[in-house]
């Protein structure tokens, strides 16, 4: 027989050590080392597993989803909400997450679903007074204020629900786990039972998950593997906007997102995102407009830049919405390739809506903005800038370029400026002004082309 094997494990990181400390070298706590046994049992004679023809297996066997009664949550979910799924959704504290599931059980209530929302944050008032003021008439729900998961598994057994909600997971213990509510041991025990149940034929769950301080829920993404998808909502929490991201999905791509806006009322909608990011548009010195992709989908924000003498010492960068180490890039390009005097000059950028650029494609409207603003003269609004910007000021392909160029084109964008090299076909309505460089893109919008 196999030795049997001992490892000590740490009741808040879960980290495992051959040996027992005083504190974990891990996650620095003390104390919270705990032997483990293992069985050393190695598995014999273990018969064949049986194999499926999967060309075979019909259509109708295949996923089927519930509608959530939301376009941009069925978007995010590839189709809808597949039953007994475990979603995972995370996110900031106070950043809406607790408002999008209760609108969202609402709404699939209203649709006859049967509906479980547990919840061991708050109590049954504020969860009722919530749902009172996210509509007028709500469809049945049923609350249960709990922090026992077997309490919950319970419930479930007895009530058969398709939908349960579980506000959040860090409120969760259950008797089996060792550690406090919370830990890494307790979150991915509750989770694992929670699986468990979800998968034997029982309802969806969504699992609510804060993200801590250093960005990982519960310990590092301590959970994202153990469930089916991954969800965070994401926004400037001055902003009402929000972004519903997928990072993982078992049951579609994860290239697409969804965007609410949070009102009075809880969360509405946003089909046509670029419209509102696009609506309060001026014509002033410093604003130039670009197609972002979030995902697969395109998304036409403003980038503004307001450049200010330095009153006293350094001069400020300060970026909302971009990179600060992609403004100083920038800022440095357009210094030393376009001649701009940005030595003793503030630079402010700011991204319209909240909105956070991850991409470089937006590099060419930043160089153009702060350009417009250190003129003080303002570009036409119908104007589109594409690019990313290199070190030596040329102007780099950016991906999906024609996508990007099709929803400029639909929000009435008549001209846009493109990489020189970027292989697109023309396209009616929109004209495309190619540039090689920064001071080509500056010279075409100092003195604009006519059309022939
Ligand atoms: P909440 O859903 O409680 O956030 P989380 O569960 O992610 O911690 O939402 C918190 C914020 O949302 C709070 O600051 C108030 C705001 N809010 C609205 O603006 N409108 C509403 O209708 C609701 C319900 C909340
Ligand atoms: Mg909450």
């Amino acid at each position: 027989m196999a030795k049997a094997s001992t490892i000590f494990r740490c009741s808040n990181c879960d980290s495992q050590f051959p040996k027992w400390s005083g504190r974990c070298a891990e996650c620095g706590q003390w104390g919270t080392l705990v032997a483990e046994v293992g069985t050393g049992k190695k598995a014999t004679a273990v018969p064949a597993g049986e194999t499926v023809a999967l060309h075979d297996v019909s259509r109708t066997s295949r996923i089927q989803r519930r509608e959530t009664g939301w376009g941009e949550l069925n978007r995010v979910l590839g189709g809808g909400l597949v039953p007994g799924s475990l979603v995972l959704l995370g996110g900031d504290p106070g950043i809406g997450k607790s408002t999008l599931v209760l609108q969202t059980a609402e709404r699939l209530a209203a649709k006859q679903a049967k509906v479980l929302y547990v919840s061991g944050e708050e109590s049954t008032d504020q969860i009722a007074g919530r749902l009172q003021r996210l509509t007028d008439r709500p469809a049945a729900l049923d609350f249960l204020p709990s922090t026992m998961l077997e309490t919950v598994l319970a419930t479930v057994k007895k009530s058969a629900p398709d939908l349960v909600i579980i506000d959040s997971i860090q409120t969760m213990s259950s008797a089996d786990a060792l550690g406090e509510p919370g830990s890494v041991q307790q979150v991915r025990a509750v989770t694992a039972r929670l699986m468990e149940l979800a998968k034997k034929n029982g309802p969806a769950i969504i699992l609510v998950g804060h993200v801590t301080k250093e960005g990982s829920m519960a310990g590092p993404k301590a959970l994202e593997h153990l469930v089916d998808v991954v969800l965070y909502l994401e926004g400037d929490p001055l902003s009402p906007y929000r972004l519903l991201r997928s990072v993982k999905n078992r049951f579609g791509s994860t290239n697409d997102v969804g965007i609410f806006d949070m009102q009075d009322r809880g969360f509405v909608e946003v089909p046509n995102p670029s419209q509102i990011f696009l609506a309060e548009r001026q014509d002033a010195p410093g604003g130039v407009a670009t197609v972002i992709l979030e995902g697969s989908r395109p998304l036409a924000v403003e980038v503004q830049a307001l450049v200010n003498p330095t009153v006293f010492g350094m001069p400020r960068r300060t970026a909302s919405g971009i990179d600060l180490n992609r403004l100083n890039v920038l800022a440095a390009v357009l210094s030393r390739r376009s001649g701009l005097k940005l030595a003793s000059q503030d630079i402010f950028i700011n991204v319209i809506g909240g909105l956070r650029i991850q991409e470089r494609a937006a590099d060419l409207a930043v160089c153009l903005a702060i350009a417009s603003a250190t003129a003080d003269q303002a570009l036409p609004a119908n104007v589109i800038a594409l690019g990313e910007v290199g070190l030596g000021g040329e102007i780099r392909q950016v991906p999906q370029i024609e996508r990007r160029l099709q929803e400029a084109k639909k929000l009435g964008f008549s001209t846009a400026i493109i990489p020189a090299k970027a292989k697109v076909a023309a396209l009616p309505g929109l004209t495309l002004e190619r540039s090689a460089s920064v001071n080509e893109a500056l010279k075409l919008i100092r003195a604009p082309k006519k059309k022939n």
